[in-house]
């Protein structure tokens, strides 16, 4: 395979990537807990996706018209929801489903979709230079500190004219549950989201020409505080700050937590505001 940089194709062990990087003190988690959290979350993520297909799909429609990639790359794939999609979208394409939770690949490839799955890093992808005419990545670069390096690897794999299309998440993202906790404790409990203004920045100066870049609100309704909570741990999207409040979380900070939450409820429910950027990337022929 002359696109793969290491030697190893669908490696059961992440020894494609450096998971071994800290967090940046204040900033996103650990690599290895993401890479955790979402392998084990793999069995249950799908029951409770329904903003992560709704974002994806809508994402997929922001695809070019006339797009023919000899390859694409779902990048941070999940459960590989996407990729089937994509399969789908270009019957004559080869795909690659890459994602650092070996758990999630585990559970994709058996539902097929791409025709290879490897585990990798966003921010160093174990792919040759200008191997890809299409990556495509939903919902999961937010959990990259370094988004600029994300950025970077995208202009390295792509070749010229290829396109990059990309949905995150920023500031704005959970802050009905941010701001009850911050009336509860004071406490880190959400993770942090960068702001639509640093994506602009940072998508302007990476080589990459900006075909579209917005931030559009997705609200969910739930009936109580419990049903968020529980959601978010499912799709393995709990809060891994690094910062978090360690141990169980008391009755009465949950009691308190309720109580404060109740203050946003509409007549649809409690709602969880998520604040999704979508951006169309396209790498310049010359
Ligand atoms: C919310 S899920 C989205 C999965 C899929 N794209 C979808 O829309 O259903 C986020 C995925 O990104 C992966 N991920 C997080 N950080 C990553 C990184 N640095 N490199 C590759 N994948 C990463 C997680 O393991 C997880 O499977």
């Amino acid at each position: 395979m002359n696109w793969l940089r290491l030697s190893r194709h669908f490696c059961m062990s992440p020894v494609m990537t450096d998971l071994t990087q800290p967090a940046l003190p204040g900033s996103l988690p650990d690599k290895r807990q993401v890479a955790a959290s979402f392998s084990r979350a793999a069995t249950s993520y799908d029951s409770v996706a329904e903003l992560q297909r709704a974002v994806g799909s809508e994402l997929l429609g922001r695809l070019p018209e006339g797009l023919q990639p000899q390859r694409w790359l779902d990048l941070g794939s999940g459960t590989g929801y996407f990729s089937r999609m994509l399969a789908e979208t270009y019957p004559q394409s080869e795909g690659i489903a890459l994602d650092i939770a070996e758990g999630m690949l585990r559970h994709a490839r058996p539902q097929g979709g791409a025709g290879h799955y490897i585990v990798g890093d966003a921010e160093r992808l174990p792919l040759q230079a200008q191997s890809c005419q299409l990556l495509f990545s939903s919902l999961a670069v937010q959990w990259c500190a370094d988004f600029a390096a994300v950025l970077r690897e995208g202009h390295r794999v792509l070749q010229p004219g290829g396109v990059m299309a990309f949905a995150s998440l920023c500031v704005g993202t959970l802050h009905e549950l941010r701001e009850s906790w911050r009336a509860v404790d004071g406490m880190v409990h959400v993770n942090r989201f960068r702001h639509l203004e640093d994506y602009q920045r940072l998508c302007a100066n990476s080589g990459l020409h900006v075909l579209s870049l917005e931030a559009r609100p997705h609200v969910l309704y739930y009936p109580d505080v419990r049903g968020l909570t529980h959601e978010l741990k499912a799709l393995g999207a709990h809060n891994l700050n690094p910062g978090r409040p360690g141990g169980l979380t008391g009755r009465a900070r949950i009691m308190g937590l309720r109580q404060a939450y109740e203050g946003f409820r509409q007549p649809q429910g409690l709602p969880a505001t998520y604040q999704v950027v979508y951006a169309v990337l396209h790498k310049p022929i010359a």
